[in-house]
Protein backbone atom coordinates (compact mmCIF):
# COMPACT_ATOMS: atom_id res chain seq x y z
CA UNK A 1 0.00 0.00 0.00
CA UNK A 2 2.31 2.44 0.96
CA UNK A 3 5.01 1.86 -1.77
CA UNK A 4 2.17 2.15 -4.06
CA UNK A 5 1.38 5.77 -2.66
CA UNK A 6 5.03 6.87 -2.84
CA UNK A 7 5.66 5.36 -6.13
CA UNK A 8 4.01 8.41 -7.33
CA UNK A 9 6.00 11.36 -5.55
CA UNK A 10 8.98 12.93 -6.48
CA UNK A 11 12.12 12.72 -4.81
CA UNK A 12 11.43 16.75 -3.55
CA UNK A 13 8.24 15.21 -2.09
CA UNK A 14 9.54 12.03 -0.30
CA UNK A 15 11.64 14.64 1.48
CA UNK A 16 8.94 16.52 2.63
CA UNK A 17 7.18 13.56 3.63
CA UNK A 18 6.73 14.10 7.60
CA UNK A 19 3.72 12.78 9.46
CA UNK A 20 3.32 8.58 8.95
CA UNK A 21 0.21 7.75 11.38
CA UNK A 22 -0.77 4.36 10.67
CA UNK A 23 -4.21 3.51 12.39
CA UNK A 24 -4.86 -0.43 13.07
CA UNK A 25 -8.62 -1.82 12.74
CA UNK A 26 -9.60 -2.72 16.04
CA UNK A 27 -11.38 -6.16 17.01
CA UNK A 28 -14.76 -3.85 16.88
CA UNK A 29 -17.25 -5.35 14.53
CA UNK A 30 -18.48 -2.36 12.00
CA UNK A 31 -21.01 -4.53 11.05
CA UNK A 32 -24.62 -3.22 10.71
CA UNK A 33 -26.59 -6.28 11.65
CA UNK A 34 -26.30 -9.05 14.52
CA UNK A 35 -24.27 -11.73 13.68
CA UNK A 36 -26.27 -14.46 12.74
CA UNK A 37 -28.00 -12.49 10.16
CA UNK A 38 -31.62 -13.32 9.79
CA UNK A 39 -33.08 -13.09 6.14
CA UNK A 40 -36.35 -14.18 6.11
CA UNK A 41 -37.83 -15.21 2.32
CA UNK A 42 -41.33 -14.64 3.28
CA UNK A 43 -40.99 -10.99 3.91
CA UNK A 44 -37.88 -10.04 1.57
CA UNK A 45 -36.77 -10.00 -1.88
CA UNK A 46 -32.96 -8.68 -0.90
CA UNK A 47 -30.52 -9.59 1.59
CA UNK A 48 -26.89 -8.18 2.03
CA UNK A 49 -24.66 -10.97 3.92
CA UNK A 50 -20.80 -9.89 4.99
CA UNK A 51 -18.80 -12.47 3.94
CA UNK A 52 -17.89 -15.21 6.57
CA UNK A 53 -21.00 -13.94 8.50
CA UNK A 54 -23.32 -16.76 9.33
CA UNK A 55 -26.85 -16.33 7.39
CA UNK A 56 -30.33 -18.07 8.81
CA UNK A 57 -33.15 -18.37 6.51
CA UNK A 58 -36.29 -19.44 8.67
CA UNK A 59 -38.57 -21.68 6.27
CA UNK A 60 -42.14 -21.25 6.26
CA UNK A 61 -43.57 -23.77 7.84
CA UNK A 62 -45.65 -26.15 5.47
CA UNK A 63 -45.09 -29.71 4.72
CA UNK A 64 -43.27 -29.42 1.52
CA UNK A 65 -40.09 -27.38 0.62
CA UNK A 66 -37.38 -26.61 -2.44
CA UNK A 67 -34.93 -23.90 -2.26
CA UNK A 68 -32.87 -23.69 -5.44
CA UNK A 69 -30.34 -21.44 -6.20
CA UNK A 70 -29.56 -19.72 -9.72
CA UNK A 71 -26.05 -17.79 -9.62
CA UNK A 72 -24.67 -16.02 -11.64
CA UNK A 73 -24.08 -17.52 -14.60
CA UNK A 74 -27.90 -19.13 -14.65
CA UNK A 75 -27.18 -22.12 -13.27
CA UNK A 76 -30.00 -23.14 -10.83
CA UNK A 77 -29.41 -26.18 -8.55
CA UNK A 78 -31.15 -27.72 -5.55
CA UNK A 79 -30.19 -26.79 -2.18
CA UNK A 80 -32.68 -28.54 -0.32
CA UNK A 81 -36.06 -30.32 -0.58
CA UNK A 82 -37.78 -31.56 2.41
CA UNK A 83 -41.22 -33.20 3.41
CA UNK A 84 -42.49 -33.36 7.02
CA UNK A 85 -43.52 -36.80 6.66
CA UNK A 86 -39.82 -37.79 5.68
CA UNK A 87 -37.72 -39.94 8.39
CA UNK A 88 -34.70 -38.50 7.93
CA UNK A 89 -33.43 -35.30 8.37
CA UNK A 90 -32.68 -33.15 4.97
CA UNK A 91 -29.22 -32.99 3.68
CA UNK A 92 -28.70 -29.66 1.73
CA UNK A 93 -26.40 -29.71 -1.21
CA UNK A 94 -23.59 -28.16 -0.56
CA UNK A 95 -23.47 -29.40 2.68
CA UNK A 96 -22.12 -26.03 3.74
CA UNK A 97 -25.54 -25.24 4.12
CA UNK A 98 -27.66 -27.44 7.23
CA UNK A 99 -31.19 -27.68 8.03
CA UNK A 100 -32.20 -27.53 11.48
CA UNK A 101 -35.48 -29.54 11.65
CA UNK A 102 -36.60 -28.27 15.13
CA UNK A 103 -36.35 -24.76 13.79
CA UNK A 104 -37.27 -25.07 10.27
CA UNK A 105 -34.38 -22.97 9.52
CA UNK A 106 -31.49 -23.36 6.77
CA UNK A 107 -28.23 -22.18 8.33
CA UNK A 108 -24.95 -21.20 6.19
CA UNK A 109 -22.00 -20.81 8.62
CA UNK A 110 -19.92 -18.66 6.62
CA UNK A 111 -21.35 -16.75 3.75
CA UNK A 112 -19.23 -17.07 0.29
CA UNK A 113 -18.98 -14.80 -2.41
CA UNK A 114 -20.56 -17.94 -4.28
CA UNK A 115 -23.51 -18.39 -2.10
CA UNK A 116 -25.01 -14.67 -3.92
CA UNK A 117 -27.75 -15.33 -6.85
CA UNK A 118 -31.09 -15.85 -6.85
CA UNK A 119 -32.60 -18.30 -4.29
CA UNK A 120 -36.09 -19.59 -5.08
CA UNK A 121 -38.30 -21.46 -2.29
CA UNK A 122 -41.18 -23.06 -3.59
CA UNK A 123 -43.86 -24.46 -0.84
CA UNK A 124 -46.10 -27.18 -0.96
CA UNK A 125 -49.37 -28.84 1.24
CA UNK A 126 -49.45 -32.32 2.19
CA UNK A 127 -50.94 -33.10 -1.08
CA UNK A 128 -48.10 -31.50 -3.15
CA UNK A 129 -50.40 -28.69 -4.22
CA UNK A 130 -48.63 -25.52 -4.44
CA UNK A 131 -48.68 -23.06 -1.71
CA UNK A 132 -46.14 -20.31 -2.11
CA UNK A 133 -43.50 -19.41 -4.29
CA UNK A 134 -40.78 -16.87 -2.65
CA UNK A 135 -37.76 -15.32 -4.78
CA UNK A 136 -34.98 -13.69 -2.18
CA UNK A 137 -31.79 -12.40 -4.10
CA UNK A 138 -29.14 -12.59 -1.64
CA UNK A 139 -25.72 -10.32 -2.00
CA UNK A 140 -22.56 -11.12 -0.39
CA UNK A 141 -20.00 -8.07 0.41
CA UNK A 142 -16.54 -7.93 1.91
CA UNK A 143 -16.88 -6.03 5.11
CA UNK A 144 -15.06 -2.29 5.08
CA UNK A 145 -11.92 -2.48 6.81
CA UNK A 146 -8.58 -0.70 6.15
CA UNK A 147 -9.66 2.96 6.44
CA UNK A 148 -7.13 4.93 5.71
CA UNK A 149 -6.60 8.95 5.22
CA UNK A 150 -4.02 10.90 3.75
CA UNK A 151 -3.72 14.65 2.47
CA UNK A 152 -1.32 16.57 0.25
CA UNK A 153 -1.19 20.43 -0.12
CA UNK A 154 -1.42 20.62 -4.34
CA UNK A 155 -0.70 24.94 -3.58
CA UNK A 156 -0.15 25.81 -0.26
CA UNK A 157 -4.08 26.99 -0.22
CA UNK A 158 -5.18 23.47 -1.55
CA UNK A 159 -5.78 20.55 0.19
CA UNK A 160 -6.75 17.41 -1.54
CA UNK A 161 -7.46 14.64 1.31
CA UNK A 162 -7.92 11.03 0.30
CA UNK A 163 -9.34 8.54 1.81
CA UNK A 164 -9.25 4.42 0.78
CA UNK A 165 -10.56 1.69 2.39
CA UNK A 166 -10.98 -2.53 2.00
CA UNK A 167 -14.35 -3.75 0.85
CA UNK A 168 -17.08 -4.64 -1.57
CA UNK A 169 -19.43 -1.39 -3.23
CA UNK A 170 -18.08 1.08 -0.88
CA UNK A 171 -19.76 4.60 0.00
CA UNK A 172 -17.61 7.04 1.12
CA UNK A 173 -18.66 10.43 2.92
CA UNK A 174 -17.11 13.06 4.95
CA UNK A 175 -17.52 15.75 8.29
CA UNK A 176 -15.25 17.72 9.92
CA UNK A 177 -14.40 19.94 13.17
CA UNK A 178 -13.11 22.49 11.36
CA UNK A 179 -14.81 26.06 11.99
CA UNK A 180 -15.21 27.31 8.37
CA UNK A 181 -17.78 24.72 6.73
CA UNK A 182 -16.19 23.26 3.33
CA UNK A 183 -17.76 21.49 1.14
CA UNK A 184 -17.45 17.95 1.91
CA UNK A 185 -18.12 16.45 -1.41
CA UNK A 186 -20.44 13.13 -1.00
CA UNK A 187 -19.94 9.88 -2.13
CA UNK A 188 -16.34 10.46 -3.47
CA UNK A 189 -13.31 9.17 -2.28
CA UNK A 190 -11.15 12.49 -2.23
CA UNK A 191 -12.15 15.87 -1.03
CA UNK A 192 -10.42 19.49 -1.85
CA UNK A 193 -10.02 22.07 0.78
CA UNK A 194 -9.81 25.40 -0.72
CA UNK A 195 -8.25 27.45 2.01
CA UNK A 196 -5.77 26.49 4.89
CA UNK A 197 -7.36 24.30 7.04
CA UNK A 198 -6.48 22.70 10.42
CA UNK A 199 -8.14 20.59 12.46
CA UNK A 200 -10.06 17.13 11.83
CA UNK A 201 -11.51 15.20 9.01
CA UNK A 202 -13.52 12.37 9.60
CA UNK A 203 -14.24 9.89 6.22
CA UNK A 204 -17.01 7.27 6.94
CA UNK A 205 -17.24 4.53 5.13
CA UNK A 206 -19.90 2.07 4.26
CA UNK A 207 -22.15 -0.73 2.21
CA UNK A 208 -24.67 -2.41 2.97
CA UNK A 209 -22.93 -4.78 5.33
CA UNK A 210 -20.70 -2.60 7.85
CA UNK A 211 -19.30 0.72 8.40
CA UNK A 212 -16.11 2.49 9.21
CA UNK A 213 -14.07 5.69 9.82
CA UNK A 214 -10.43 7.26 10.40
CA UNK A 215 -9.78 10.81 11.00
CA UNK A 216 -7.02 12.58 10.19
CA UNK A 217 -5.89 16.22 11.37
CA UNK A 218 -4.91 18.07 9.01
CA UNK A 219 -1.84 20.76 9.57
CA UNK A 220 -1.49 23.75 7.69
CA UNK A 221 0.40 23.48 4.61
CA UNK A 222 4.24 24.46 4.72
CA UNK A 223 4.57 23.57 1.34
CA UNK A 224 4.45 20.30 -1.40
CA UNK A 225 3.48 17.48 1.61
CA UNK A 226 2.22 14.66 1.80
CA UNK A 227 0.76 13.22 5.53
CA UNK A 228 -0.32 9.95 6.45
CA UNK A 229 -3.12 8.65 8.58
C1 LIG B 1 -16.17 5.31 13.87
O1 LIG B 1 -16.37 3.90 13.79
C2 LIG B 1 -16.31 3.28 15.06
C3 LIG B 1 -16.37 1.78 14.81
O2 LIG B 1 -17.38 1.41 13.96
C4 LIG B 1 -17.49 3.78 15.90
O3 LIG B 1 -17.44 3.19 17.18
C5 LIG B 1 -17.40 5.29 16.02
O4 LIG B 1 -18.53 5.79 16.69
C6 LIG B 1 -17.30 5.94 14.65
N1 LIG B 1 -17.08 7.37 14.80
C7 LIG B 1 -17.81 8.27 14.14
C8 LIG B 1 -17.42 9.69 14.36
O5 LIG B 1 -18.73 7.96 13.40
C1 LIG C 1 -38.98 -32.75 12.19
O1 LIG C 1 -39.81 -31.98 13.03
C2 LIG C 1 -41.19 -32.35 12.93
C3 LIG C 1 -41.94 -31.41 13.81
O2 LIG C 1 -41.71 -30.09 13.47
C4 LIG C 1 -41.36 -33.80 13.38
O3 LIG C 1 -42.72 -34.17 13.21
C5 LIG C 1 -40.48 -34.67 12.51
O4 LIG C 1 -40.54 -36.01 13.00
C6 LIG C 1 -39.04 -34.20 12.55
N1 LIG C 1 -38.28 -34.98 11.58
C7 LIG C 1 -37.10 -35.51 11.87
C8 LIG C 1 -36.45 -36.27 10.77
O5 LIG C 1 -36.58 -35.39 12.97
C1 LIG D 1 -18.05 -22.06 -3.03
O1 LIG D 1 -16.90 -21.65 -2.30
C2 LIG D 1 -16.54 -22.58 -1.28
C3 LIG D 1 -15.44 -21.98 -0.46
O2 LIG D 1 -14.56 -21.19 -1.22
C4 LIG D 1 -16.14 -23.88 -1.95
O3 LIG D 1 -15.81 -24.82 -0.94
C5 LIG D 1 -17.30 -24.42 -2.76
O4 LIG D 1 -16.90 -25.56 -3.48
C6 LIG D 1 -17.78 -23.37 -3.75
N1 LIG D 1 -19.00 -23.88 -4.36
C7 LIG D 1 -19.26 -23.72 -5.65
C8 LIG D 1 -20.56 -24.26 -6.11
O5 LIG D 1 -18.49 -23.17 -6.41
C1 LIG E 1 -42.14 -19.06 -9.22
O1 LIG E 1 -42.07 -17.68 -9.61
C2 LIG E 1 -41.10 -17.41 -10.60
C3 LIG E 1 -41.10 -15.93 -10.88
O2 LIG E 1 -41.75 -15.20 -9.91
C4 LIG E 1 -41.42 -18.17 -11.88
O3 LIG E 1 -40.42 -17.93 -12.82
C5 LIG E 1 -41.47 -19.66 -11.56
O4 LIG E 1 -41.87 -20.37 -12.73
C6 LIG E 1 -42.46 -19.93 -10.45
N1 LIG E 1 -42.37 -21.35 -10.12
C7 LIG E 1 -43.44 -22.12 -9.94
C8 LIG E 1 -43.20 -23.55 -9.66
O5 LIG E 1 -44.56 -21.65 -9.97
C1 LIG F 1 -22.08 10.02 6.41
O1 LIG F 1 -21.98 8.68 6.85
C2 LIG F 1 -22.28 8.52 8.23
C3 LIG F 1 -22.05 7.07 8.53
O2 LIG F 1 -22.62 6.24 7.59
C4 LIG F 1 -23.71 8.92 8.49
O3 LIG F 1 -23.96 8.79 9.88
C5 LIG F 1 -23.92 10.34 8.03
O4 LIG F 1 -25.27 10.67 8.18
C6 LIG F 1 -23.50 10.49 6.59
N1 LIG F 1 -23.62 11.90 6.24
C7 LIG F 1 -24.13 12.31 5.08
C8 LIG F 1 -24.10 13.79 4.85
O5 LIG F 1 -24.57 11.56 4.25
C1 LIG G 1 -24.80 14.62 1.12
O1 LIG G 1 -25.86 13.81 0.71
C2 LIG G 1 -26.95 13.82 1.62
C3 LIG G 1 -28.00 12.84 1.12
O2 LIG G 1 -27.66 12.28 -0.09
C4 LIG G 1 -27.51 15.25 1.71
O3 LIG G 1 -28.57 15.28 2.64
C5 LIG G 1 -26.39 16.19 2.16
O4 LIG G 1 -26.87 17.51 2.16
C6 LIG G 1 -25.20 16.07 1.23
N1 LIG G 1 -24.12 16.89 1.78
C7 LIG G 1 -23.36 17.67 1.02
C8 LIG G 1 -22.31 18.47 1.72
O5 LIG G 1 -23.49 17.74 -0.19
C1 LIG H 1 -8.73 15.61 16.54
O1 LIG H 1 -8.46 14.22 16.69
C2 LIG H 1 -7.54 13.93 17.72
C3 LIG H 1 -7.30 12.42 17.70
O2 LIG H 1 -7.15 11.98 16.40
C4 LIG H 1 -8.13 14.38 19.05
O3 LIG H 1 -7.18 14.13 20.07
C5 LIG H 1 -8.47 15.85 18.99
O4 LIG H 1 -9.13 16.23 20.18
C6 LIG H 1 -9.38 16.15 17.81
N1 LIG H 1 -9.60 17.57 17.71
C7 LIG H 1 -10.80 18.11 17.67
C8 LIG H 1 -10.87 19.59 17.55
O5 LIG H 1 -11.80 17.41 17.71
Amino acid sequence: MFLRLFSGLTKKEMQDVFGILLMFAGAASGLLFQDPFVCRCTESNQCYVALGQRLHLPMPLEDGLELKITDKTSTSRLIVKYRKIQSNPPKPNPSRWQFVNESKTMILTSADRNDSGTYNLLTTDANGNSKGNYTLQLNTEAEVSSVKLWYSCLFPEVMKVYCSADGDNLRFNWTSDLNTHPQLENGTSTLILNKDHQGNVTCHVENHVSYNNNTIKLHPCPGESVFYK
